[in-house]
């Protein structure tokens, strides 16, 4: 096991920067997810860190050791991949022992290091099939077994699961998880899906245009997002944003109404400032159908525009000041387009950024 270091990393492919500097430090053990779009350079900085790319400036560290100039088999660490190629004519016990066959190892330490590897993933009674007389989960556990046996300082995974039905991957998640909890390795994971950063991460890294946006735990990526960007990548649906000029403590929005936000989020905006009120679907809701209602709020009476019943709630869509505007009624009532509900906004858990710059003005 070890830390992670990167300092000031970046990568160029000749004039074109991909990576723009990235400092960021990986405790021992820690779960990190890299997150943001296709494109934004997370398999490239896994990669360096793998050894599998050169890295055009700064420095990356694992267990304290300068490894720019590693070859990847001297790292010490393994990466799994989505596409698992198993090795179809041999079967699970040797699929798992052969790394360690062919680094030279004795049959002893293989046989130990598989049964070891076995246990943890409940392969056990699998060790004799071949790759052809498993399911999908059940490949993917060897594959994972494959890089556990090396006992390896850190996993690197790179969207391991984007092949896989939604069902498939819902269960493969878990299983990392459970993998982690048991074995504490340090994992750098990569994806561009916010669900899965947000249930298996023990901090998100998230990444656009080759920099980092924000590093937080989920909950603090969830609940105070930096900028305008995290905000709506992270969570589902995206979060609702209403422009708006600070007046008099409350943001007047385009249609002129005044929505009296808390001190603590125009604590640092000035009279006349530009922002941006964003609040989640799950903070609007009619009035008797929200998750919490009772901190500080605001009423409207909106039409509902259309409803998605989801079971026991339903994503509505509406118009504040003229903007499209997605809220959640919470329970099994049904309402269609055209009703005229009030709705309550959960003001105590809405956002505000300066319109310019996407920043967040919450003093936290
Ligand atoms: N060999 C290459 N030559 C030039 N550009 C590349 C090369 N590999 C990747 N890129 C570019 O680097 C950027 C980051 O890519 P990548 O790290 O694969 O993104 P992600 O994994 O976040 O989708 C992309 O704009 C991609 O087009
Ligand atoms: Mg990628």
């Amino acid at each position: 096991m070890a830390e992670i270091t990167l300092t000031g990393v970046e990568k160029r492919y000749g004039a074109l920067r991909v990576v723009h500097g990235i400092d960021l430090t990986i405790a021992q053990g820690e779960f990190v997810v890299l997150v943001g779009p296709s494109g934004c350079g997370k398999s490239t900085t896994l990669r360096m860190i793998a050894g599998l790319e050169d890295i055009s400036g700064g420095q990356v560290r694992i267990g304290g050791r300068v490894v720019n100039d590693l070859p990847p088999r001297k790292r010490n660490i393994s990466m799994v991949f989505q596409n698992y190629a198993l090795y179809p004519h041999m079967n699970v016990r040797d699929n798992l022992g052969f790394g360690l066959k062919i680094a030279g190892q004795t049959p002893d330490m293989i046989a130990k290091r598989v049964d070891e590897a076995a246990q943890i993933l409940g392969l056990a009674d699998l060790l004799d099939r071949t790759p052809a007389e498993l399911s999908g989960g059940q490949r993917q556990r060897v594959a994972m077994g494959r890089a556990i046996v090396r006992h390896p300082d850190a996993f690197l995974f790179d969207e391991p699961l984007s092949n896989l039905d939604a069902k498939l991957r819902g269960q493969m998640r878990a299983e990392i998880k459970k993998l982690h909890q048991q074995v504490k390795t340090t994992v750098v994971y990569v994806t561009h899906d916010q669900v899965e950063a947000m249930t298996l991460a023990d901090r998100i890294v998230v990444m656009r245009d080759g920099q980092i946006e924000q590093v937080g735990t989920p909950m603090q990526v969830f609940n105070h997002p930096a900028n305008i960007f995290v905000a709506t990548f992270i969570g589902s649906p995206p979060m609702n944003l209403l422009p708006g000029t600070i007046s008099g403590g409350a943001v007047r929005l385009a249609d002129g109404s005044a929505v009296p936000v808390p001190p603590r989020l125009t604590g640092r905006a000035a009279e006349g400032q530009a922002v941006t009120l964003g609040i989640r679907a799950d903070d609007i809701s009619p009035v008797g159908h929200g998750l919490s209602q009772d901190g500080p709020g605001a009423e409207l009476d909106l039409s509902v525009v259309l409803a998605e019943p989801l079971g026991m709630e339903s994503l509505i869509y509406t118009r504040v000041a003229g903007q499209e505007v997605q809220a959640k009624l919470y329970g099994p009532r049904l309402v269609n387009p055209g009703d005229r509900l009030t709705f309550r906004l959960a003001l105590d858990r809405a956002h505000l950024f300066d319109a310019a710059s996407g920043r967040s003005l919450e003093a936290i």
